[in-house]
């Protein structure tokens, strides 16, 4: 079969990237080796940036947001015996929205059935040959398969095929912790996120619904869920959450989904080989903590998807041209960024690295202009920094 565009992966960059690519009258083909229902269901990221919702928005994605979703006005920051509140929308005027990927992706993968979109879901053995006149290959139901395209996109995520046709450098930095996270049906303790410091090790208080908490806890890289049983996981929340401070309570409930998330900084450069691009996860992984890496693979898109409307429509190449630079610039400012937040709040042996995170902290916390920075890149930067 031959396509405009094959897009390796219907992960959510993958399937934002087909949806834009239909609005600007491009075709394309996207294969995926699990299923819908496993795509749709995996829980990851949960908070979007202003641009995204706007990006969401005017791709005529944002009535479920709309409806669903929770808008934020910041998030709360806190150590023992303190909590601060960060109040993105004084500070710089964005807010942001608790919205689950398992949700953007069932939304994006509703209007890619409106649009009669064409996704090979369960595929096995793909592979992308030829950067120069590319194809790809894979088996679907036990038969071997092939896309010719113009482009071929790796939308694949860290562990993809496509970042191996795509030459280049790469950066990357391990941490020695990992988050243990953990989805609960009982209603948030909390009306905003919070970030919780503790020389126990960090924690995370976030939520998907008015029923659906969801929380995550530093643990050491390597970590068995069979040592954490349920009654030692809402312990070390609570501790380190501050249950009981000023009268505030961790509510307790029934543990759905328990997973440790290993955490890494990874980007390659260029995210393009002559008609190979790569998007998202596929070129760049970030820690959690800044809660960048499902944004950070829109705005890739957000870039992508004109650069080859108009190289594919009205055969102009400058913006397709531009893309690996232009994605760069905002890949290391939330490279960075998430790599700020995670050494600020995950506790280290070190006694020396806890006070100057101490001290960091604070400084967030009262004076403007550090309050500024964190919300103006945790609140998100404009498409197209
Ligand atoms: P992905 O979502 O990874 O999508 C890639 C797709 O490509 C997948 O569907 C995959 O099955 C498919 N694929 C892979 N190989 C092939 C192949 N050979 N052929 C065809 N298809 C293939 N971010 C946050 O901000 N907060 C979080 O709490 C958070 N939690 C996370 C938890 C986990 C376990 C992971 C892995 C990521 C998490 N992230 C989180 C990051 C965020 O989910 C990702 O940044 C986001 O999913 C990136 O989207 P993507 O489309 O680029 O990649
Ligand atoms: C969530 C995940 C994050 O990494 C984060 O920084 C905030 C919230 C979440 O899954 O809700």
């Amino acid at each position: 079969m031959r396509t405009q565009v094959a897009i390796i992966g219907a992960g959510p960059a993958g399937l934002l990237l087909s949806h834009l690519l239909r609005a600007g009258g491009v075709e394309s083909v996207v294969v995926e080796t699990r299923t819908r229902d496993y795509v749709e269901s995996r829980i990851r990221a949960g908070i979007l940036e202003h641009s995204t919702v706007e990006l969401l928005r005017s791709a005529g994605l944002g009535d479920r947001i709309a409806r669903e979703g929770d808008e934020h006005r910041g998030i709360h920051l806190q150590w023992p015996g303190e909590r601060h509140h960060l109040d993105f929308v004084d500070l710089v005027g964005r807010s942001v929205w608790v919205y689950g990927q398992t949700e953007v992706q069932k939304d994006l993968g509703r209007a890619g059935d409106r649009a009669g979109q064409q996704i090979i879901y369960d595929v096995r053995d793909t592979a992308v040959h030829d950067p120069a006149d590319p194809y790809v290959t894979f088996t679907v139901d036990d038969r071997p398969a092939r896309v010719d395209a113009d482009v071929v996109v790796g939308c694949d995520g860290s562990f993809g095929p496509t970042r191996d046709v795509v030459p280049g450098q790469t950066w990357q930095r391990t941490y020695d912790y990992s988050w243990l996270g953990v989805l609960a049906d009982v209603a948030p303790s909390t009306d905003e996120l919070i970030y919780a410091w503790h020389p126990d090790g960090f924690a995370l208080n976030s939520m998907r619904s008015p029923t659906v908490t969801r929380l995550y806890l530093q643990v050491p890289s390597g970590t068995d869920l069979a040592e954490w049983p349920d009654e030692r996981i809402w312990d070390a929340l609570s501790d380190r959450l501050g249950h009981g401070q000023d009268g505030w309570k961790l509510a307790r409930g029934p543990i759905t989904d328990k997973s440790v998330l290993p955490m890494r900084s990874n980007v390659a450069a260029p995210m393009r080989r002559d008609r190979v691009f790569l998007a998202g996860d596929a070129a760049h992984i970030v820690p959690p903590t800044g809660a960048k890496g499902l944004n950070l693979a829109f705005a890739d898109v957000a870039l992508l998807a004109p650069a080859l409307v108009a190289l594919l429509r009205e055969k102009d190449p400058r913006l397709a041209d531009e893309y690996s630079d232009r994605a760069l610039r905002r890949v290391w400012r939330c490279t960075h960024f998430s790599w700020w937040m995670t050494t600020m709040l995950h506790s280290t042996d070190d006694p020396f690295d806890r006070q100057l995170q101490l001290s960091q902290l604070r400084w967030v916390t009262s004076s403007e202009a550090g309050a500024r920075g964190l919300a103006e890149n945790y609140a998100g930067l404009p498409i197209g920094f």
